[in-house]
């Protein structure tokens, strides 16, 4: 019987130690806050290295008197006195945790007033990226929607979804919503956490570091497909943000052959009670504004690659891909796919 137990205990060990390594290689090539590419992340991540430090600390000093009462006060070596009562250890005790809170929350405090609102001038930029353009701020408007990401651009009369661009070296400034539940715009490498709350606004802010492609994913939990909540932003240089603000302005292209036909089907169909196509009028607004959905890389929360495959895997059956999202099964034929999917991968 104790063998037995000894055995199992040791295969839980194995099992245990199995799970961890499965679980970290799990993480490896995720977005992760410990690669900022930011300065806003980059303040985090040292604030949470000396916290991390302060946390050490306190361990080692608690255990290793833990350990110390062990040993000196242990069985064989007779009974341990009872004490009632000691005022000074008591006070101690009450003292040295709020000391520690205390050091903690003045070591926090600048982080916290820095990442709380936008800097003026663009000094907070690291060194080595690249100049930001006056003290020029982007301002964004990210909606969070059951299961996709909004993002409006106010100054540039730009709507799009699933995929941000911003130019490097910029300070971005997002006022963060939400049009159903509660959800969390998170960025791991360029910006902090922050709740998207119906009917109430909240801001961040960050600065672009490094171009490329970082993901995003909401946060908090809204819902069946919450992990299928994703996004993408795309740091541009300004060159190509530039010529990104342009693209996305331009209003629909005239199309001919199969994408005709397919902007035809889109028309006259229940696609425009949903989407809307800039300068046409198709003017639905409760689903993604599509007027340049060819130029996204994802589709869907970003959860699919945008691709004429997975398109009309997307327009054969939306819930079969995605359950319990807002799109319902058209059951369209064949051919009204293939037309729909010649139309929307023209829509650069
Ligand atoms: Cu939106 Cu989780």
């Amino acid at each position: 019987m104790f063998t037995h137990r000894r055995r199992w205990s040791r295969g839980g060990v194995w099992g245990a130690a199995v799970l961890v390594a499965l679980v970290l290689a799990g993480c490896a090539g995720s977005p992760t806050w410990l690669a900022p590419q930011s300065p806003n992340v980059g303040m985090i991540l040292n604030l949470s290295l000396i916290e991390f430090i302060i946390a050490l600390i306190v361990f080692i000093v608690v255990e290793g008197m833990l350990v110390y009462s062990a040993i000196r006060f242990s069985r064989n070596r007779g009974e341990a006195s009872q004490t009632e009562g000691n005022t000074r250890l008591e006070i101690a005790w009450t003292l040295a945790p709020a000391i520690v809170l205390l050091i903690v929350f003045f070591v926090s405090l600048p982080t916290l007033i820095k990442l709380a609102s936008p800097p003026q001038s663009p000094a907070v930029a690291a060194a080595g990226d690249p100049p930001v353009a006056a003290a020029q701020m982007l301002r964004v408007r990210v909606i969070g929607h059951q299961w996709w990401w909004e993002f409006q651009y106010p100054d540039y009369k730009i709507v799009t979804a699933d995929e941000m661009h911003v130019p490097a070296g910029m300070v971005v400034s997002l006022d963060v919503e939400s049009v159903d539940v509660i959800h969390s715009f998170w960025v791991p490498q360029l910006a902090n956490k922050v709740d998207a709350i119906p009917g109430h606004t909240n801001h961040i802010w960050f600065q672009s570091g490094n171009v490329g492609t970082y993901r995003g994913q909401c946060s908090e939990f809204c819902g069946v497909q919450h992990a299928n909540m994703l996004f993408n932003v795309v740091v541009d240089s300004p060159d190509q943000f530039q010529a990104w603000v342009q693209q996305q302005q331009a209003p629909v292209a005239a199309v001919t052959g199969a994408a005709a036909e397919g902007e035809q089907t889109f028309m006259t169909g229940a696609c425009i009670g949903c989407h809307t196509l800039d300068g046409t009028k198709a003017k639905g607004t409760l689903g993604p504004n599509l007027t340049h959905f060819a130029s996204r890389g994802a589709f869907a929360g970003a959860v699919l690659p945008n691709t004429p495959d997975n398109l009309t895997r997307w327009l054969t059956d939306p819930q079969a891909v995605k359950p319990g999202n807002d799109m319902p099964n058209l059951h369209l034929t064949k051919e009204q796919i293939a037309a729909l999917v010649a139309y929307l991968e023209s829509l650069h």
